[in-house]
Parts: C-alpha cells; structure tokens; sequence
C-alpha cells in the first residue's frame, strides 16, 4: 500500500510520524508545497487550486490513498478533491471530530478548538463537533504557533507570552479537551496541554491512524515504512525537518 501525503509545507511532518510508527503502509510518499505555504491565511478559493494542484503532481506516482495532512486544507479543499480524485482522500478534520468523539464521553466537556485563521474560519470542526451532541466549544485561530514551531520555539518567554495573548481569557474556564486543528500543533502539545491543567489533546496525527483503522481497515501489517520526500520549493529543508521532528527516520 502506498500512501501518498499532503500538506501546506513540512507541518505535515507530524502527520507522517504517527503514520510511520503504526507501520500502516509500505510506502508513503510526502508532497509539501513549501513554496506556497501558508495556507491558512488564505482565501477557500485559493486553497482549492492549490490541492487540485497538489494531486495533479501524486498523479505520477500511483498513490493508493491520499491523505490530506494539513487542516486548512482539509477544512476548503475535500471535497473538491473527492470529486476528482480517483482514489480514497482523507482528511484530518473528520478524523479529529472521531476522535474526540471517542476519546471524550462527557457532552457537556468544554472544548476548544484552536488553529489557523482558514481552518477557524471554514467551523467545520466546530459544526462536525456540535452534530456529535457536543455544545460547549470555543475555536480560537492562534496562527503565531505557526511560525514559532518552524522557528524551534517550543519553550520560554516568546511562546509563555504567546499563549497568554490567546488563551489568558479562557484560564478559568475550564478546558477539558483541546483540538490541536494545525499540522504544527503536536509539536506543543505538551505545552499547551499544562497551559490548560493538563486537558486531554487531540493530534490530528494519531486522529487519522485511527480512522483510517476503523474507516478503512488499514492496519499495522508491514515491518517498516519507506518514505519519500517532494516539496515545490528547497526539499532539502523538509528533509532536515524531518530528521529533527521524526526520531530515527530513514530519508531516501
Ligand atoms: N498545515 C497548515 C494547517 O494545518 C498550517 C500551515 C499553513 O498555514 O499552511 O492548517
């Protein structure tokens, strides 16, 4: 099974690392288009070109699935890409709302969901959330987290007083769950969960392993992932994220 992955840039990365640690594919094949990132700032039509854009380029490789990595993405483009596409194409935005779903059995949990300016504003995640009976949900866009994972500020003053910025209102309400609706996301998990006294996260990463289990039966059944790596501008520096977000990985 070959599987091929998208995203906006390297945010996709994450995406990939719970990809190849569950072993559900021999080959996976990952697409970033560095040279146009962000996505999340821009308009739904704009996005849309870009993804068809995107699987005219997975069309050479012969792709079994194509899994979209990135939320703003997923949040405009699915379904433009559904229609086209003559394979399966997967999002990570229902596979996030499934995992909550999952994952937090009190409807009455408080929580928020946080991303890039596109996907805040698409409020798919919010609407999916509400048609699973959940109501009290706050989205917040929160597109500085962008720049300061791909800066490696994971830590310290700038992200302290980043957070504060976003999240220093919501303290005393009680976060229980929190949707990290952005590629970059998992990469302050932690932080972000300690932030909200330790509320239960949701990665967009681990979200789509599951669906894809449970939606498609795929399933742990190759020893090892091969991956390659394509980026429409400087694919040297997607290989060396890579190598910094994904232990042990083996670039070819
Ligand atoms: N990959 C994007 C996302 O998950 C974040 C970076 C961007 O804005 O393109 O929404």
């Amino acid at each position: 099974m070959k599987a091929g992955v998208f995203d906006s840039g390297v945010g996709g990365l994450t995406v990939v690392k719970s990809l190849l640690q569950h072993k559900i594919f021999k080959d996976i094949l990952y697409y970033g288009d560095t040279a146009r990132v962000p996505y999340g700032t821009k308009d739904k039509n704009t996005i849309i070109r870009y993804c068809l854009e995107a699987l005219e380029y997975f069309e050479n490789y012969d792709i079994d699935i194509l899994i979209v990595a990135c939320n703003s993405a997923s949040a405009y483009a699915l379904d433009e890409l559904k229609k086209v596409a003559n394979i399966p194409v997967v999002g990570v935005i229902q596979s996030g709302i499934l995992a909550v779903k999952k994952t937090i059995k009190n409807k009455d949990a408080n929580i928020l969901v946080i991303g890039t300016n596109a996907t805040i504003k698409s409020n798919l995640y919010e609407i999916g959330l509400k048609n699973n009976g959940f109501s009290n949900i706050i989205s917040i866009a929160t597109p500085l987290l962008v720049p300061l994972v791909e800066e490696n500020i994971l830590d310290g003053q700038i992200l302290k007083a980043t957070f504060d910025h976003y999240f220093k209102d919501l303290k005393d309400k009680n976060i229980d769950a929190i949707i990290l609706g952005c590629t970059h996301f998992p990469l302050l998990e932690e932080k972000i969960s300690d932030y909200f006294n330790q509320a239960i996260t949701i990665h967009s990463g681990d979200a789509i392993v599951e669906y894809l289990k449970s939606e498609y039966n795929y399933d742990t059944i190759y020893d090892k992932s091969n991956i390659q790596f394509f980026a429409s501008s400087d694919p040297k520096n997607l290989k060396a994220t890579a190598k910094r977000w994904i232990e042990n990985i083996r670039i070819i």
